[in-house]
């Protein structure tokens, strides 16, 4: 096994205070996102899309790493450079999106499992030959009565780990992405007892396929209340609860940890990171750091629209998200930033 390099794109991923950007998004989420807006759905409107965000310039100052999709690692700029080589031009780490999706849990109303795992080492080898350096693969479990069952949450523990030890065979970095759905009325103390049974089982199966620690990138859902639970608890709650959490079933030997958005708002993710990086930076095991989706691109995103004309304006508009970030990774954040 690749163990020094593994290591060494773990540590470049996370340090520095930089953070990574989901761009990963499979055809049906990324038209669904176009469609709500107005943009058409094809191959070149999405190529176009993605091209604006790889080429923001000064991205790398803030960011580390790029997650991209199956076909967004294959295409090119306008110009005819590939998307990789703007990545690494400009000191970005690009990575991979490698399962396919979830289907229905067979047994399991309301559970999913995540697929993927067929032929993954062949898929994990010629992604690594392209310059992928890092993967990613993400479970769902969603809150609601009498879910998640031990079954559910299992099998999506299991399939995370055999994933994860693939990807270490084939050098890259994996990604580790349990995600607690935010939908739905629970409280954040369902939140976190759910996530808290979440983690621990991951962490075992990590163990029991032996999964190198100190190689892979934990990607979790911060501790919150459902989106329609009538109490939402301040940043600062957050913060702890998610801290606590993750304290109990987060072994130190893991060097970092990116937050998945989730769907929450752009300033609120950040004011959370920064909360727990203010609170607990100084005696963290782990770097606390954002691998965002939504709470990066949105408003890159909503400022785009589709059209050439707009592309500076949403470019600023992502690297005005890089810089919230990485200063929240700091502890650094505030609100004046948001109007400056
Ligand atoms: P969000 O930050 O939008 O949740 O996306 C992160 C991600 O990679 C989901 O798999």
């Amino acid at each position: 096994m690749k163990t020094k390099e593994i290591i060494r794109t773990t540590r470049l991923l996370v340090n520095d205070n930089k953070g990574i950007l989901a761009m990963d998004e499979s055809f049906p989420t990324c038209n669904k996102r176009f469609a709500k807006l107005g943009i058409p759905q094809t191959v070149e409107a999405r190529r176009a899309y993605r091209e604006m965000l790889v080429t923001t310039p000064g991205l790398g100052d803030f960011i580390s790493g790029a997650i991209l999709f199956d076909e967004t690692i294959r295409q090119k700029t306008k110009d005819g450079t590939p998307f990789i080589n703007v990545l690494t031009n400009a000191g970005i780490i690009p990575g991979i999106k490698v399962d396919t999706g979830t289907k229905d849990l067979a047994g399991h109303p309301g559970e999913k499992i995540t697929e993927g795992l067929d032929g993954l080492r062949d898929r994990l080898t010629e992604y690594y030959q392209m310059g992928a350096r890092f993967a990613k693969w993400r479970a769902v479990i969603a809150i609601g009565d009498g879910i998640p069952s031990r079954a559910g949450i299992e099998a999506n523990a299991q399939t995370l780990a055999i994933y994860a030890a693939l990807s270490q065979e084939a050098g890259l970095v994996p990604i580790v992405e349990p995600e607690v759905l935010m939908d739905g009325s629970h409280t954040m103390a369902r939140c976190f007892e759910v996530s808290e049974e979440v983690l621990l089982t991951v962490f075992n199966q990590l163990y029991t396929q032996g999964v190198m620690l100190e190689g892979m990138i934990l990607k979790p859902n911060m501790i919150v209340p459902g989106l329609d639970c009538p109490k939402q608890e301040s940043v600062d709650e957050v913060a702890t609860a998610t801290i606590k959490c993750l304290q109990r079933a987060v072994p130190a030997a893991v060097h970092g940890i990116t937050f998945l958005s989730g769907g929450q708002s752009a300033e609120l993710a950040s004011a959370r990171l920064n909360a727990m990086n203010i609170h607990f930076k100084s005696r963290s095991p782990w770097e606390l750091s954002f691998s965002f989706g939504r709470a990066l691109q949105q408003p890159a995103l909503e400022t785009w629209l589709g059209l050439d004309e707009n592309v500076h304006e949403a470019q600023k508009a992502l690297y005005h998200r890089a810089e919230c970030n990485y200063a929240a990774r700091l502890g650094e954040y505030n609100a004046i930033m948001e109007t400056t």
